[in-house]
């Protein structure tokens, strides 16, 4: 297994269309989720250069922290709390351009500016977990990141 990710491209589809296929070769073959998940945590941050990436697992009632990469972070999020748990509530990729802006955004640092929350669905349309990459300026994400994080997140949905 390759130690770095070569990521080329001068525009961020370009990275991102570097990127994935390395992810998927990265998760082939692995079958331990906290495994794959820790490591697609690592190649998008380091990948992509954001300043938080992770995941947070569904378990009863609530989002539970999972692997990410990144500074420490707030360990339970309830349903519809936060960019997290609204993507939860509403099912839906969030982009939010000012977290200030975003009511009832859950700082875990105050250097996080905007985010982008992805759902998981397992094959029952079930939100099993959510993909939250933060970044330290504003008004990081756009469809760009969308389209490639959700076309991750239906792979990783197939996991569970
Ligand atoms: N920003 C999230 C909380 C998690 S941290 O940013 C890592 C939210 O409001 O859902």
């Amino acid at each position: 297994m390759a130690e770095e990710l070569a990521i080329h491209g001068e525009t961020k589809n370009d990275k991102y269309l570097s990127l994935m296929p390395q992810i998927k070769a990265l998760t082939e073959g692995e079958q331990d989720l906290i495994a794959n998940l820790s490591n697609i945590s690592s190649a998008i941050k380091y990948g992509m250069n954001f300043f938080w990436v992770g995941f947070y697992l569904v378990k009863a009632d609530e989002l539970v922290l999972g692997p990410f990469q990144g500074s420490i972070a707030c360990t339970r999020i309830k349903l519809g709390k936060g960019v997290c748990g609204k993507s939860w509530e509403t099912k839906q990729t969030i982009i939010v351009d000012d977290v200030d802006q975003f009511p009832g955004h859950i700082a875990c640092s105050s250097a996080s500016k905007s985010e982008i929350v992805v759902p998981i669905f397992n094959s029952k349309s079930e939100v099993v977990a959510v993909l939250d990459v933060d970044d330290d300026k504003y008004a990081t994400f756009d469809t760009t990141d969308q389209k490639h994080l959700e076309d991750l997140c239906k792979l990783i949905g197939s996991w569970f």
